[in-house]
Protein backbone atom coordinates (compact mmCIF):
# COMPACT_ATOMS: atom_id res chain seq x y z
CA UNK A 1 0.00 0.00 0.00
CA UNK A 2 0.82 3.56 -0.83
CA UNK A 3 1.99 5.65 2.04
CA UNK A 4 4.02 8.83 2.04
CA UNK A 5 6.52 7.78 4.23
CA UNK A 6 7.25 4.48 1.81
CA UNK A 7 7.22 6.97 -1.09
CA UNK A 8 9.65 9.21 0.49
CA UNK A 9 11.86 6.77 1.37
CA UNK A 10 12.17 4.83 -1.40
CA UNK A 11 12.58 7.73 -3.80
CA UNK A 12 15.48 9.29 -2.01
CA UNK A 13 17.14 5.72 -2.51
CA UNK A 14 16.44 5.68 -6.41
CA UNK A 15 17.50 9.41 -6.68
CA UNK A 16 21.00 8.36 -4.80
CA UNK A 17 21.29 5.65 -7.27
CA UNK A 18 20.02 7.51 -10.35
CA UNK A 19 22.03 11.39 -9.74
CA UNK A 20 25.51 9.68 -7.56
CA UNK A 21 27.25 12.82 -7.57
CA UNK A 22 26.18 14.45 -10.55
CA UNK A 23 24.63 18.02 -10.56
CA UNK A 24 20.90 19.00 -10.67
CA UNK A 25 19.01 22.38 -11.58
CA UNK A 26 15.57 22.96 -10.31
CA UNK A 27 13.33 25.91 -10.91
CA UNK A 28 11.27 26.73 -7.84
CA UNK A 29 7.88 28.26 -8.87
CA UNK A 30 6.78 29.16 -5.21
CA UNK A 31 4.14 26.24 -5.33
CA UNK A 32 3.68 23.08 -4.00
CA UNK A 33 5.26 20.84 -6.92
CA UNK A 34 8.60 22.46 -7.66
CA UNK A 35 9.00 22.87 -3.25
CA UNK A 36 8.37 19.13 -2.49
CA UNK A 37 10.34 17.59 -6.02
CA UNK A 38 13.22 20.10 -4.60
CA UNK A 39 13.37 19.11 -1.09
CA UNK A 40 13.00 15.35 -1.48
CA UNK A 41 16.12 15.93 -4.07
CA UNK A 42 18.09 17.55 -1.76
CA UNK A 43 17.73 15.29 0.72
CA UNK A 44 19.71 12.85 -2.01
CA UNK A 45 22.14 14.48 -3.24
CA UNK A 46 22.13 17.65 -1.03
CA UNK A 47 24.59 20.67 -2.83
CA UNK A 48 24.52 19.28 -5.64
CA UNK A 49 20.97 20.64 -6.00
CA UNK A 50 21.11 24.03 -7.42
CA UNK A 51 17.80 25.95 -7.10
CA UNK A 52 16.30 28.73 -9.04
CA UNK A 53 13.45 30.95 -7.88
CA UNK A 54 12.80 33.73 -11.24
CA UNK A 55 10.73 36.75 -10.58
CA UNK A 56 9.03 36.85 -13.46
CA UNK A 57 6.93 40.50 -12.37
CA UNK A 58 3.38 38.46 -12.72
CA UNK A 59 3.81 36.39 -9.26
CA UNK A 60 1.46 37.69 -6.03
CA UNK A 61 2.81 40.62 -3.85
CA UNK A 62 5.17 39.99 -2.03
CA UNK A 63 5.71 36.41 -3.11
CA UNK A 64 8.78 37.00 -4.28
CA UNK A 65 11.00 37.90 -1.00
CA UNK A 66 8.81 35.95 1.12
CA UNK A 67 8.91 32.54 -0.53
CA UNK A 68 12.77 33.18 -1.51
CA UNK A 69 12.84 33.41 2.81
CA UNK A 70 11.11 29.75 3.09
CA UNK A 71 13.17 28.93 1.03
CA UNK A 72 16.75 29.27 2.30
CA UNK A 73 14.77 28.69 5.66
CA UNK A 74 14.63 25.38 4.27
CA UNK A 75 18.18 24.81 3.27
CA UNK A 76 18.04 25.15 -0.07
CA UNK A 77 20.42 26.04 -2.10
CA UNK A 78 18.42 29.08 -4.11
CA UNK A 79 18.87 31.38 -5.95
CA UNK A 80 16.73 34.32 -6.56
CA UNK A 81 16.31 35.92 -9.96
CA UNK A 82 15.04 39.47 -10.29
CA UNK A 83 13.64 38.93 -14.19
CA UNK A 84 10.51 41.34 -14.03
CA UNK A 85 11.94 43.92 -16.87
CA UNK A 86 12.83 41.18 -18.85
CA UNK A 87 9.54 40.15 -18.89
CA UNK A 88 7.66 43.31 -19.14
CA UNK A 89 9.62 43.79 -21.81
CA UNK A 90 8.62 40.54 -24.47
CA UNK A 91 4.68 41.46 -23.05
CA UNK A 92 4.96 44.76 -24.43
CA UNK A 93 1.83 45.02 -26.47
CA UNK A 94 0.42 41.07 -26.65
CA UNK A 95 -2.68 40.68 -25.65
CA UNK A 96 -3.25 37.24 -26.97
CA UNK A 97 -3.32 34.29 -24.34
CA UNK A 98 -1.50 31.83 -26.03
CA UNK A 99 1.16 35.05 -27.26
CA UNK A 100 1.44 35.95 -23.93
CA UNK A 101 1.95 32.34 -22.57
CA UNK A 102 4.54 31.86 -25.10
CA UNK A 103 6.34 34.88 -24.58
CA UNK A 104 6.70 34.37 -20.56
CA UNK A 105 7.78 31.20 -21.42
CA UNK A 106 10.36 31.80 -24.09
CA UNK A 107 12.25 34.24 -21.39
CA UNK A 108 11.57 31.95 -18.67
CA UNK A 109 13.46 29.59 -20.73
CA UNK A 110 15.84 32.40 -21.50
CA UNK A 111 16.81 33.55 -17.66
CA UNK A 112 17.04 29.82 -17.14
CA UNK A 113 19.21 28.62 -19.18
CA UNK A 114 21.31 31.64 -18.48
CA UNK A 115 21.25 30.81 -14.98
CA UNK A 116 21.85 27.03 -15.41
CA UNK A 117 25.06 27.70 -17.68
CA UNK A 118 26.94 29.17 -14.21
CA UNK A 119 26.24 25.70 -12.68
CA UNK A 120 29.60 23.88 -13.68
CA UNK A 121 29.11 20.46 -15.45
CA UNK A 122 25.08 20.23 -14.32
CA UNK A 123 23.92 17.28 -15.77
CA UNK A 124 20.30 17.12 -14.20
CA UNK A 125 16.76 19.06 -15.04
CA UNK A 126 14.99 18.50 -11.94
CA UNK A 127 10.85 19.30 -12.38
CA UNK A 128 7.87 19.05 -10.17
CA UNK A 129 6.20 17.42 -12.94
CA UNK A 130 2.93 15.52 -11.41
CA UNK A 131 0.49 13.45 -12.58
CA UNK A 132 -2.16 15.31 -13.99
CA UNK A 133 0.10 18.01 -15.63
CA UNK A 134 1.68 14.81 -17.98
CA UNK A 135 -2.23 14.06 -18.51
CA UNK A 136 -3.26 17.65 -19.78
CA UNK A 137 -0.45 18.58 -21.56
CA UNK A 138 -1.71 15.48 -23.75
CA UNK A 139 -5.15 15.72 -23.80
CA UNK A 140 -5.18 19.71 -23.96
CA UNK A 141 -3.01 20.15 -26.62
CA UNK A 142 -3.96 17.34 -28.85
CA UNK A 143 -3.94 17.63 -32.21
CA UNK A 144 -7.31 19.14 -32.36
CA UNK A 145 -7.76 21.43 -29.91
CA UNK A 146 -4.87 23.05 -29.14
CA UNK A 147 -5.98 25.40 -26.04
CA UNK A 148 -3.14 26.02 -23.63
CA UNK A 149 0.34 25.58 -24.04
CA UNK A 150 1.70 24.61 -20.14
CA UNK A 151 5.58 25.85 -20.31
CA UNK A 152 6.25 24.08 -17.34
CA UNK A 153 6.01 21.08 -19.27
CA UNK A 154 8.54 20.12 -21.90
CA UNK A 155 10.71 23.05 -23.81
CA UNK A 156 13.55 23.29 -21.25
CA UNK A 157 15.25 19.90 -21.71
CA UNK A 158 15.78 19.85 -25.13
CA UNK A 159 17.31 23.58 -25.31
CA UNK A 160 19.69 22.71 -22.52
CA UNK A 161 21.02 19.48 -23.30
CA UNK A 162 19.79 18.29 -19.80
CA UNK A 163 18.67 14.80 -18.57
CA UNK A 164 14.73 14.85 -16.51
CA UNK A 165 14.14 13.86 -13.49
CA UNK A 166 10.66 14.26 -12.18
CA UNK A 167 10.23 12.54 -8.51
CA UNK A 168 6.69 13.44 -8.68
CA UNK A 169 5.31 12.29 -11.87
CA UNK A 170 3.07 9.27 -10.64
CA UNK A 171 1.86 11.34 -8.16
CA UNK A 172 -1.50 13.89 -7.68
CA UNK A 173 -1.87 17.17 -5.80
CA UNK A 174 -3.21 15.43 -2.59
CA UNK A 175 -0.02 13.02 -2.41
CA UNK A 176 2.16 15.30 -3.07
CA UNK A 177 0.80 17.10 0.02
CA UNK A 178 0.81 14.15 2.15
CA UNK A 179 4.83 13.77 0.61
CA UNK A 180 5.36 17.34 1.46
CA UNK A 181 3.98 16.88 4.92
CA UNK A 182 6.17 13.77 5.85
CA UNK A 183 9.22 15.97 4.87
CA UNK A 184 8.07 18.52 7.30
CA UNK A 185 7.48 21.17 4.58
CA UNK A 186 6.00 24.15 5.71
CA UNK A 187 2.37 24.47 5.96
CA UNK A 188 2.15 28.28 4.68
CA UNK A 189 4.02 26.64 1.10
CA UNK A 190 2.44 23.17 1.58
CA UNK A 191 -1.27 24.36 1.84
CA UNK A 192 -0.93 27.44 -1.08
CA UNK A 193 -3.53 27.06 -3.63
CA UNK A 194 -2.37 26.22 -7.04
CA UNK A 195 -1.18 28.84 -8.81
CA UNK A 196 0.17 29.07 -13.20
CA UNK A 197 3.20 29.35 -14.30
CA UNK A 198 2.17 32.50 -16.17
CA UNK A 199 1.15 34.07 -13.24
CA UNK A 200 -0.82 37.62 -13.24
CA UNK A 201 0.06 37.43 -16.69
CA UNK A 202 -2.97 35.09 -17.80
CA UNK A 203 -5.32 36.94 -15.37
CA UNK A 204 -4.78 40.28 -17.29
CA UNK A 205 -7.25 40.51 -20.19
CA UNK A 206 -5.39 41.91 -23.13
CA UNK A 207 -1.87 43.35 -22.51
CA UNK A 208 0.42 43.34 -20.10
CA UNK A 209 1.40 46.77 -18.15
CA UNK A 210 3.43 47.03 -14.61
CA UNK A 211 0.68 49.28 -13.54
CA UNK A 212 -1.46 46.63 -14.20
CA UNK A 213 0.54 43.83 -12.22
CA UNK A 214 0.62 46.88 -9.62
CA UNK A 215 -3.39 46.70 -9.58
CA UNK A 216 -3.83 43.52 -9.62
CA UNK A 217 -1.44 42.27 -7.00
CA UNK A 218 -3.17 44.41 -4.57
CA UNK A 219 -6.88 43.34 -5.32
CA UNK A 220 -5.51 39.92 -5.32
CA UNK A 221 -3.72 40.09 -2.01
CA UNK A 222 -6.93 41.54 -0.51
CA UNK A 223 -8.80 39.06 -1.77
CA UNK A 224 -6.44 36.03 -0.80
CA UNK A 225 -5.84 37.30 2.44
CA UNK A 226 -9.60 38.23 3.20
CA UNK A 227 -10.39 34.15 2.80
CA UNK A 228 -7.14 33.56 5.16
CA UNK A 229 -8.73 35.90 8.06
CA UNK A 230 -12.03 34.33 7.42
CA UNK A 231 -10.85 30.90 7.57
CA UNK A 232 -11.91 29.86 4.08
CA UNK A 233 -8.56 29.43 2.45
CA UNK A 234 -8.12 25.64 2.93
CA UNK A 235 -11.76 25.56 1.62
CA UNK A 236 -11.25 26.44 -1.65
CA UNK A 237 -9.12 24.90 -4.12
CA UNK A 238 -8.14 27.62 -6.08
CA UNK A 239 -9.06 31.81 -5.48
CA UNK A 240 -7.87 34.68 -7.98
CA UNK A 241 -9.16 37.83 -9.16
CA UNK A 242 -8.98 38.70 -12.83
CA UNK A 243 -8.44 42.45 -14.29
CA UNK A 244 -10.81 42.74 -17.04
CA UNK A 245 -10.04 44.96 -20.03
CA UNK A 246 -13.56 47.08 -19.27
CA UNK A 247 -14.01 50.19 -17.47
CA UNK A 248 -17.26 50.58 -16.21
CA UNK A 249 -19.19 53.53 -14.67
CA UNK A 250 -18.93 54.67 -11.13
CA UNK A 251 -19.62 57.10 -8.31
CA UNK A 252 -17.58 58.47 -5.83
CA UNK A 253 -19.18 61.50 -3.91
CA UNK A 254 -20.46 63.84 -6.77
CA UNK A 255 -18.43 62.88 -9.29
CA UNK A 256 -18.53 59.94 -12.22
CA UNK A 257 -15.89 57.49 -12.46
CA UNK A 258 -15.48 55.46 -15.46
CA UNK A 259 -12.71 53.05 -14.02
CA UNK A 260 -11.59 49.63 -14.09
CA UNK A 261 -13.81 45.79 -13.37
CA UNK A 262 -11.82 42.71 -11.48
CA UNK A 263 -13.91 39.57 -11.29
CA UNK A 264 -12.84 37.20 -8.11
CA UNK A 265 -12.48 33.36 -8.90
CA UNK A 266 -12.74 30.93 -6.00
CA UNK A 267 -13.08 27.39 -7.16
CA UNK A 268 -13.48 23.51 -5.26
CA UNK A 269 -11.73 20.81 -7.51
CA UNK A 270 -9.53 18.19 -6.92
CA UNK A 271 -7.16 18.21 -9.65
CA UNK A 272 -8.02 21.35 -11.75
CA UNK A 273 -9.70 18.75 -14.85
CA UNK A 274 -13.08 20.04 -13.15
CA UNK A 275 -14.30 22.41 -10.72
CA UNK A 276 -17.13 24.12 -9.02
CA UNK A 277 -17.64 28.17 -8.31
CA UNK A 278 -17.33 28.54 -4.61
CA UNK A 279 -20.72 29.31 -2.91
CA UNK A 280 -18.81 32.24 -0.88
CA UNK A 281 -20.71 33.52 1.63
CA UNK A 282 -22.87 37.05 0.81
CA UNK A 283 -21.11 38.77 3.83
CA UNK A 284 -17.59 37.37 3.03
CA UNK A 285 -18.30 38.81 -0.54
CA UNK A 286 -19.34 42.47 0.51
CA UNK A 287 -16.21 43.18 2.55
CA UNK A 288 -13.88 42.33 0.50
CA UNK A 289 -15.87 44.09 -2.53
CA UNK A 290 -15.58 46.86 -0.33
CA UNK A 291 -11.98 46.58 0.79
CA UNK A 292 -11.01 46.29 -2.82
CA UNK A 293 -13.25 49.46 -4.02
CA UNK A 294 -12.13 51.49 -0.94
CA UNK A 295 -8.09 50.82 -1.52
CA UNK A 296 -7.61 49.91 -4.91
CA UNK A 297 -7.17 53.08 -6.89
CA UNK A 298 -8.35 52.82 -10.38
CA UNK A 299 -11.06 50.15 -9.52
CA UNK A 300 -14.59 50.75 -9.12
CA UNK A 301 -16.52 47.39 -9.87
CA UNK A 302 -15.83 44.37 -8.45
CA UNK A 303 -17.81 40.78 -9.60
CA UNK A 304 -17.68 37.40 -8.63
CA UNK A 305 -17.17 34.18 -11.39
CA UNK A 306 -20.55 31.72 -11.01
CA UNK A 307 -19.48 29.88 -14.00
CA UNK A 308 -18.08 25.79 -13.40
CA UNK A 309 -15.44 23.80 -15.35
CA UNK A 310 -16.87 22.78 -17.83
CA UNK A 311 -17.50 24.76 -19.87
CA UNK A 312 -15.18 27.10 -18.62
CA UNK A 313 -11.82 26.98 -16.97
CA UNK A 314 -10.70 28.29 -14.22
CA UNK A 315 -8.70 31.33 -15.46
CA UNK A 316 -10.37 33.31 -17.68
CA UNK A 317 -7.45 32.49 -20.26
P1 LIG B 1 -7.88 26.02 -16.54
O1 LIG B 1 -7.92 27.51 -16.67
O2 LIG B 1 -7.39 25.34 -17.78
O3 LIG B 1 -6.79 25.72 -15.43
O4 LIG B 1 -9.16 25.45 -16.04
C1 LIG B 1 -6.57 24.47 -14.82
C2 LIG B 1 -5.42 24.64 -13.86
O5 LIG B 1 -4.22 24.91 -14.60
C3 LIG B 1 -3.69 26.17 -14.26
N1 LIG B 1 -3.21 26.77 -15.49
C4 LIG B 1 -1.91 26.84 -15.84
N2 LIG B 1 -0.81 26.43 -15.18
N3 LIG B 1 0.51 27.22 -16.97
C5 LIG B 1 0.41 26.64 -15.76
O6 LIG B 1 1.42 26.31 -15.17
C6 LIG B 1 -0.56 27.65 -17.69
O7 LIG B 1 -0.42 28.18 -18.80
C7 LIG B 1 -1.83 27.43 -17.08
N4 LIG B 1 -3.09 27.70 -17.48
C8 LIG B 1 -3.92 27.30 -16.49
C9 LIG B 1 -4.82 26.93 -13.63
O8 LIG B 1 -4.37 27.94 -12.74
C10 LIG B 1 -5.58 25.82 -12.92
O9 LIG B 1 -4.96 25.50 -11.69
Amino acid sequence: DWTPDVFVESTITELKEKLGNDKVVLGLSGGVDSSVAAVLIHKAIGENLHCIFVDNGLLRKNEFESVLESYKGMGLNVKGVNAKDQFYKALEGISDPEGKRKAIGRVFIEVFDQEAQKIQGVKWLGQGTIYPDIIESVSVNGPSATIKSHHNVGGLPDKMNLKVVEPLNTLFKDGVRLVGKTLEIDQNILGRHPFPGPGLGIRILGDITAEKVAILQEVDYIFINGLKEAGLYDDVWQAGAMLLPVQSVGVMGDERTYEKVVALRAVSSVDGMTADWCNLPYEFLQDVSNKIINQVKGVNRVVYDISSKPPATIEWE
